[in-house]
C-alpha cells in the first residue's frame, strides 16, 4: 500500500500546491491513500469547514489537526458530522469530534490516529496513554495504522515512535514546519519521521510573511501574521506498507516544488 502523508498544509499556497500535486497523483493511480495535516490551512489559523471540503475534494482521504484545531469557530459544529476530519485524540474528554478514523480504500482497511504532545505545548491528556487505550479497546482497526503525532519536542516524537513500534504501522510527527532528515524502519517495522515538514510558502518564518513575525520578536507586541507566497513547496512522506501484515516497507520524504505555469 502506497501512503502519502502530508505536513503542515499553511494558507492559500499550501492547499493549491497540495491540490495540484495530489490531484496528479490520484488521476494517475499512484497513491492508495493521503492522509494531510491541515491545522493551519485557514491563513494560517486553523482549519474551516469551506476549506476542509476542499481539501478532501483535492485528494485528501483523511485530515489531522493539532494545537490549532479550534481556531476556527465553525469547525466546532462540523468537525463531529465530518468523519475523515479528526483531531488529536488526547484532547480533554467531551471535545467534540473524535481522535482516529477508520476509511477503507482499494488496498484494505486504514485506521488513521491523531496525537498532540504536552512538552513546550499547551495542556493536554497524556498521547501515550491515550494510543494505549485506542489500540487495546478498539475492535476493527484493521492493520494499517497511521499515528499523526503533532508535537513541538524530538524526544516526545521519539518516545512515542518507540513506544508504538510494532503496534503500528507509522509515526510521523508534525507541528514544527520544518522537515526532519531522519526518516527510518523502527527496529519492529514501524515507519517513523520526527517531522514531516510543512505544505506552503519555505521563504517566510514557519510559512508567515517574514517582516509581520520580525516584528513580533523585535518589539514583543502582537501582531497579525500575513501569509508568505513565495518558493511553495508540499513536504511530507511516502510510506510503502505491507497491508497483509501491516508493517512497513520503507519511508522516504519528499519536497515538492510548485512550479509557476
Ligand atoms: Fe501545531
Ligand atoms: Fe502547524
Amino acid at each position: 500500500m502506497n501512503v502519502l502523508m502530508v505536513g503542515d498544509i499553511v494558507g492559500g499556497p499550501g492547499r493549491t500546491i497540495f491540490a495540484r500535486y495530489v490531484g496528479g497523483l490520484k488521476r494517475r493511480g499512484e497513491v492508495d491513500v493521503v492522509i494531510a495535516n491541515a491545522e493551519n490551512a485557514a491563513g494560517g489559523k486553523g482549519l474551516s469547514r469551506v476549506l476542509a471540503d476542499e481539501l478532501f475534494a483535492a485528494g485528501a482521504d483523511v485530515i489531522t489537526l493539532g494545537d490549532h484545531t479550534w481556531d476556527q469557530k465553525d469547525i466546532v459544529s462540523y468537525i463531529g458530522t465530518e468523519r475523515r476530519l479528526i483531531r488529536p485524540a488526547n484532547f480533554a474528554p467531551g471535545c467534540p469530534g473524535r481522535g482516529f478514523v477508520t476509511v477503507e480504500t482499494p488496498k484494505g482497511r486504514v485506521t488513521v490516529l491523531n496525537l498532540v504532545g504536552r512538552v513546550f505545548m499547551p495542556p493536554f491528556d497524556c498521547p501515550f496513554r491515550a494510543a494505549d487505550a485506542i489500540l487495546g479497546k478498539e475492535p476493527a482497526l484493521g492493520k494499517v495504522i497511521l499515528v499523526d503525532m503533532h508535537a513541538e519536542a524530538t524526544s516526545e516524537k521519539i518516545a512515542l515512535g518507540r513506544y508504538l513500534d510494532g503496534r503500528v504501522s507509522a509515526v510521523v510527527g508534525t507541528h514544527t514546519h520544518v522537515q526532519t532528515s531522519d526518516e527510518a524502519l523502527l527496529p519492529k517495522k514501524t515507519a517513523y519521521i520526527t517531522d514531516l515538514g510543512m505544505t506552503g510558502p519555505k521563504d517566510s518564518v514557519l510559512g508567515r510573511d517574514l517582516p509581520s513575525v520580525l516584528s513580533k520578536f523585535l518589539t514583543g507586541m502582537s501582531c497579525k501574521f500575513e501569509i508568505a507566497d513565495k518558493d511553495v513547496m508540499l513536504e511530507g512522506a511516502w510510506i510503502d506498507i505491507d497491508e497483509q501484515t501491516g508493517r512497513a516497507r520503507r519511508i522516504s520524504r519528499i519536497r515538492e516544488r510548485l512550479e509557476s505555469t
